[in-house]
Formats: C-alpha cells, structure tokens, sequence
C-alpha cells in the first residue's frame, strides 16, 4: 500500500493450510486470530479446525498452520493468537447442563462430551487447558512465546454451573518470529499513561452480524496497533465475519484473510459494506476482494 492509497482487505475462502502456502514468504507483519475452539461450534465444513476427533490432534493442525503463517511473516512479525478452553466430559446429551443446545453447538459439543478424549490422563470434568497445550507445542515448533494476555470479558456467557466458578477470561498469547520482533509500546497505554497491562476488560460488539464466535473489534485493533505500523499487512487466517480486517484498516493496515466457510467470508463483505466500503467480489466462493 503506498502512503496515499485507501487501506484494503482480501478474503479468501478456503482452508488456511492450503490458501497459506500460496502467499509469498515475509510479506506479512502481524497475525491476529482466533482459531475455532476444540468441539464447541460447527462451523459446517470437512476441513474446519476444532472437529478433530481428539484435542492432540487438534493442537498439531494449529502447529501446521501455524508454521504457515511464521512462514509468511517478516522476521520482525508477531503473532496474537486468542484460544480458548474446553472441559472433558463423558456423556450427557441432553436439553440442560453443560451439554445444552445451543445455538450451532450441538453437534460438535455432544460428540466432544460423549467420551473423555483418551490424552494427556484426561479425566472427567478435567478442565483441557487447551490454550497453554497450543502455546507449548507452538514454543516447540519455534515460535517465542512473549505474554499471555487475560481478557476480562465484561459480559461473561451465563453458565449453569454450581461447583466452579464461572468462566469470565480467554488467554490472548503473543509469539514473536523473531526476538527482534516489532511492537510499538506507544501504540496502547494504560489511562495513566504507564505501559499496557496484561490484562485487558472488554465487552462484547454490539453487533457480531451473526457470527457466533466474533471477538471484539477493540481487541484485534490493539493487538494490531501494537504489533505494525501504518500500511503494513495484518493476516487474520481464521477470518470468521471479518472483525481483523475491519480493525486494520480503521487503523491504516492492509488486511489478509483466509475463511473456510463462503457464508462467513459474506459477512465479512457485510462489515465492510458498514464501514463504508465497497466490496466486489471478484471470484465467488474462491476469493472475494475488497477495494
Ligand atoms: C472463532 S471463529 C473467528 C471469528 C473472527 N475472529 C471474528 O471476529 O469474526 C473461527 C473461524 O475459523 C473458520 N475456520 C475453521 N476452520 C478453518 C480452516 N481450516 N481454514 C480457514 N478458516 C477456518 C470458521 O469457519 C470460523 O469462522
């Protein structure tokens, strides 16, 4: 993007582990996702990331992928990536509990919950601690793992639990290429001025413009304000309705992402229509380009 030009923001629809190896190598400077969580949505596709029979198998799809994007990162790029946690279950399929159905979570949920995956001395009720086992196997694959960041969220999901507290966090992780990695300290301040904390309150858009599992904008423009600069490219490879590339070029960052679901990759158009944008789709259902 030269100086002057309007920020821009490709999707492809696609799977990430083949769209990725099509972009060309350090052309990328920051990566901000949320990857589907293991068996919580279905997200209606073959080759979605989340369905994989078992939680291991989940975390060495991410690795692959993952590898992809260092691949495609500059070597001063980073990485934030939000992931999220899951219980291990043995049963209960039914209207109430933590097996409810809700939403597009009823299938994935359920057949996650029918039998405790048989990894890592899993147990019922365990608690996975999905996102730690991602950021490890990620640190192993050479990324350097650098904060996790808790997001508080303002508006937890009730749950219908009484023998544990409430779920009201996510771990936001940031991994650099590099340990001379980019990050503009000055991008985000504490309200007194001191350096960003660890810790970040946010509550939920407005409007997610139907996608269940839509972060809030606020998050992804932090992490991209800190992690580029002004005309650099921000890759979302989990691109959901869009909330990456509506937030890079608020910012003045140009914008890759990769959604597997053609629905979804709309949405995206959607948010961009919002925005004040003018979308043109230029292949359907293999890549949608907006201008
Ligand atoms: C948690 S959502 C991302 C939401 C997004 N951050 C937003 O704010 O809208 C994860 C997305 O990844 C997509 N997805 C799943 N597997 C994929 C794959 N292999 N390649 C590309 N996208 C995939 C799903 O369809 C879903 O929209």
């Amino acid at each position: 993007m030269s100086a002057q030009s309007k920020p821009g923001c490709q999707v492809f629809v696609g799977d990430s582990l083949h769209v990725l190896p099509a972009i060309a190598a350090e052309t990328i400077q920051c990566c901000v996702t949320s990857p589907p969580y293991w068996g919580l949505r279905d997200y209606d596709h073959e080759a979605q990331i989340g369905a994989e029979a078992s939680p291991d198998l989940y975390v060495q799809n991410l690795v692959a992928i993952f590898r992809e994007v260092r691949r495609v990162l500059r070597n001063d790029g980073t990485l934030w990536l939000n992931v999220g946690d899951g219980y291990a279950r043995n049963g209960g399929t039914g209207m109430h509990g933590p097996n409810a159905v809700v939403g597009n979570t009823r299938k994935m949920i359920q057949k996650r919950n029918c039998k405790v995956p048989e990894v890592w001395g899993l147990k019922d009720r365990d608690l996975m601690g999905l996102p730690w086992r991602v950021a490890f196997a990620l640190q192993t694959d050479g990324w350097i793992l650098r904060s996790r960041i808790t997001w508080v969220k303002k508006t937890a999901m009730p749950e219908s639990v009484k023998n544990r507290p409430t779920n009201a966090t996510e771990d936001v992780f940031l991994f650099a290429k590099s340990i001379g990695y980019y990050y503009d300290a000055t991008a985000v301040r504490e309200p007194t001025g001191a350096n960003l904390r660890n810790c970040w309150v946010l509550g939920p858009d407005p409007s997610n413009y139907g996608h269940p599992a839509a972060f809030p904008r606020e998050l992804a423009r932090r992490c991209i304000a800190l992690g580029s600069r002004p005309g650099d490219t921000v890759l979302d490879p989990f691109g959901g309705s869009g909330t990456t590339g509506v937030a890079a070029n608020e910012i003045g960052r140009d914008a890759v992402l990769i959604e597997i679901n053609p629905e979804y990759a709309q949405m995206t158009k959607s948010e961009h229509s919002r925005n004040g944008k003018k979308p043109r789709i230029k292949a359907a259902n293999t890549r949608v380009l907006f201008e």
